[in-house]
């Protein structure tokens, strides 16, 4: 049990590193009574916690050890020296720091994180391609299975997309890009690629992103002269002709922390307005935003309960043979993102 010390020492603690009331769903004795336990057991059972940018403030500012975007929290899984990591994003984020640390236990700390571009394509879809396509090379977004990444050439995420895609282009005349379509057509216009022609796209699509409103971008506009507008890559073209950037949730930090506008529209998840409010308090934000359910089926519940007695399905498992594969186009993205 909790004491009363105890309990003031952990809400001083989590005030200090920026959380305050009104940006959470509940009060603030509750979620120090949970954030204290995990801090605790952490240590004592060598476990670091990686926590993407669209889990909620309790969870990114109370237990997170590594923070960030899908690219920073790849590369910090690798640099990690804990026995065991506690992925709270999405299950193919744990699956990449599973595929990078064999010898670490992994977990993602419920069965329903999925991701809509995950799920929209299977191994044997891109096996397919491949062959209707032969020599082309397989650029895949980190949003896919294993199986997949293990089929493909090169893995890259929204940070690097654009500059990976650029080095393959000095190769290679066309390519397949998968799986998010939105994605891969605003790539092929940045880069001037006609898509089904230079760039052979899937039909993905990430539930959040492709149904943001460019019209409803345009009244906030009108209402609020000299507001940045800033979309995440997964967005629908529509959009990001609407907007003044586009990028991945580490561009999106960059661009807000190197800029001064009066105020910034995001068009993102939700959870990345939440950690803007509190990691730039002088600025001003409107989060034009939606909910990602897979997301935010992490709690801090479900990450105690991986620590005090984690159930068997949480643990993030890859065969060895698809590992090494899909290590390989991993590393590939390491090496051509340096
Ligand atoms: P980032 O790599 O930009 O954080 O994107 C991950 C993601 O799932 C966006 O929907
Ligand atoms: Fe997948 Fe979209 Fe959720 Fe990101 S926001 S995890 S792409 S469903």
């Amino acid at each position: 049990m909790i004491t009363g010390t105890e309990l003031n020492a952990e809400i001083k603690r989590l005030m200090a590193g920026g959380l305050r009331a009104g940006c959470m769903a509940r009060q603030f004795p509750d979620v120090a009574e949970l954030t204290f336990r995990i801090n605790n057991l952490k240590k004592e059972k060598n476990t670091v916690i990686c926590a993407h940018v669209y889990q909620t403030p309790d969870i990114i500012y109370g237990v997170g050890d590594f923070i960030g975007d899908s690219y920073k929290l790849a590369d910090d899984s690798r640099k990690t020296r804990a026995d065991v990591i506690i992925f709270c994003g999405v299950h193919f984020m744990g699956e990449t720091a599973k595929i990078l640390n064999p010898g670490k236990k992994v977990y993602v700390p419920s069965a329903n994180a999925g991701c809509s571009l995950s799920e929209s394509i299977t191994a044997e879809d891109v096996r397919k391609l491949k062959k209707r396509y032969p020599g082309l090379p397989v650029v895949t977004y980190i949003n896919t299975s294993a199986d997949v990444k293990a089929e493909s050439d090169c893995i890259v995420t929204s940070a690097n997309a654009e500059s990976i895609l650029r080095k393959f282009y000095e190769k290679h005349e066309r390519l397949i890009f998968i799986p998010d379509r939105f994605m891969g057509m605003n790539l092929a216009k940045v880069l001037g690629k006609i898509p089904g022609k230079d760039i052979i796209l899937w039909q993905g699509s990430c539930v959040v992103h492709e149904n943001f409103d460019a019209k409803t971008i345009a009244v906030y506009r009108r209402n609020y002269p000299g507001l940045a507008v800033l979309a995440h890559a997964e967005c629908p073209s529509d959009i990001i002709k609407a907007v003044d950037f586009m990028g991945g949730t580490g561009d999106m930090l960059n661009y807000i922390e190197k800029t001064n506008a009066s105020g910034y529209l995001l068009v993102t998840e939700c959870g990345f307005g939440e950690l803007a409010r509190i990691k730039f308090p002088e600025k001003n934000f409107i989060a034009m935003c939606r909910l990602c359910p897979y997301m935010k089926s992490i709690t801090l519940e479900n990450i105690l309960e991986v620590l005090e007695n984690p159930r068997p399905e949480l643990e993030v498992t890859v065969p060895s043979d698809i590992a090494v594969q899909a290590k390989r186009s991993i590393e590939k993205m390491f090496e051509l993102a340096a």
